[in-house]
């Protein structure tokens, strides 16, 4: 059949249009991202010794400017508030308890231009209402963390939380029809030919590169960088950590088969799937680690490889009585990520039609409520030396 006409060509989809397509889901509704973030809230709260530790063993900053905090792929709330608010009060705690005078703090929230900027300063004003007074000024920085974001040597504490396995772009090897590394039957690298894998490695190898150098120039002597990504356990060649997680996964096993109803109910042909691909990459410890270590100027204080439980056993027993409302909540996550990626490749009627498909494989198979799937992440924090 002839494939519908589609807003994105394969060659299309590249660095710039990526930049447009790779935020979270704006505004608040079931697929927002502010609603449909609780395994990276998780994340964060499994990781958060870590960043405390880090920042009770450095030195104090001098007071005399003010310290600067940001945080990169902040996305629109509120996981953002809460650590960039661990991180303010983990710091003024010690500046208090030290008897000195108290630094101003300026926050800096950082994510890609498409971000929903908006949503984010109207969720930090509904907070700062509640909360206590203001403890930091804050600022939007739009733009992306694998270019530089701030002048030499300004900023303090930087983290970044669930967002370095979004690559910058899809390797361009990758978009070559016909070639070894077309990423045939597939929207995604896991289980996918070894060069297809290889140039996405390639990618992230280059990525991280750049983003701890853009890092290097920016942070001040003594700074912490903490990090956490999604990840894969130190020797695993897959992306992913079991069976079971690879077959719940947003980006794989049951996403492909959505993919293909698509293509054998003659909505789009093979070519449009295959032209599709998800720039995302797990990295290992010990990636994470070669690359700290090839630029150099960072002290790694802890590296580590954690495992977060998508969801509370009560709420799988909830599910289990209305497997209807799981496929929708499902899809409602995988949507909250990666919706507007899709959307932009296939326009908004068959992304819809797409989604149908992954919330009916969803709410069909009860297998999946009996099933635990677990997201893998990669966690450090590095002094700037
Ligand atoms: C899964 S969300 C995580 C958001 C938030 N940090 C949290 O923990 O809830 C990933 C975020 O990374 C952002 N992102 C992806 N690539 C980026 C880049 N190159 N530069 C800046 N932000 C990026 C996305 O726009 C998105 O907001």
């Amino acid at each position: 059949m002839e494939s519908p006409s589609l807003p994105m060509t394969p060659k299309d989809w590249t660095t710039t249009t990526l930049h447009r397509a790779c935020s979270m889901q704006g505004v608040e509704d079931d697929v927002s991202y502010v609603n449909n973030s609780d395994s990276q809230a998780l994340a964060i709260t499994l990781s958060k010794p870590i960043l405390i530790s880090s920042l009770q063993s450095i030195k104090l900053f001098s007071n005399n400017s003010p310290i600067r905090i940001t945080d990169l792929g902040c996305a629109t709330g509120s996981n953002t508030f809460t650590t960039v608010d661990t991180v303010v009060e983990t710091l003024l705690r010690r500046y208090t308890a030290g008897g000195g005078s108290i630094p101003e703090i300026e926050a800096f929230f950082s994510d890609l231009p498409s971000n929903d900027f908006n949503l984010l300063f109207k969720l930090l004003t509904e907070k700062q209402k509640v909360d206590s007074p203001t403890k930091y000024f804050a600022c939007g920085v739009a733009g992306s963390f694998y270019d530089r974001l701030f002048p030499r040597g300004t900023i303090h504490v930087a983290v970044s939380l669930s967002a370095l396995h979004w690559l910058s772009q899809i390797p361009e090897k990758v978009l070559e029809k016909g070639s070894k590394t077309w990423n045939k039957g597939k929207t995604w690298i896991e289980g996918a030919k070894k060069e297809v894998v290889d140039a996405y490695a390639e990618q992230s190898d280059q990525d991280l590169e750049n983003f701890l150098k853009c890092r290097k120039e920016e942070m001040v002597k003594g700074g912490v960088l903490f990090a956490l990504m999604a990840g894969r356990p130190s020797g695993s060649s897959s992306q992913l950590g079991d069976q079971d997680t690879r077959a719940k996964h947003p980006f794989t096993i049951t996403m492909e088969q959505a993919w293909q109803d698509l293509i054998d109910e003659g909505l789009i042909d093979e070519e449009t799937r295959d032209g599709f691909n998800i720039p995302a990459y797990m990295r290992s410890p010990e990636e994470v680690a070669v690359a700290i270590d090839r630029i150099g100027s960072f002290k790694i204080e802890k590296m580590e490889y954690m495992t977060v439980v998508e969801h509370s056993d009560a709420k799988k027993e909830e599910w289990k009585k209305d497997p209807v409302s799981y496929g929708r909540a499902r899809t409602s996550l995988v949507q909250a990520a990666i919706r507007p990626m899709v959307e932009a490749y296939l326009g908004p009627d068959l992304c819809n039609e797409l989604f149908k498909r992954y919330e009916n494989r969803v709410s069909t198979n009860q297998e999946f409520l009996h099933k635990t799937c677990f997201y893998g992440i990669v966690v450090f924090s590095a002094i700037r030396i």
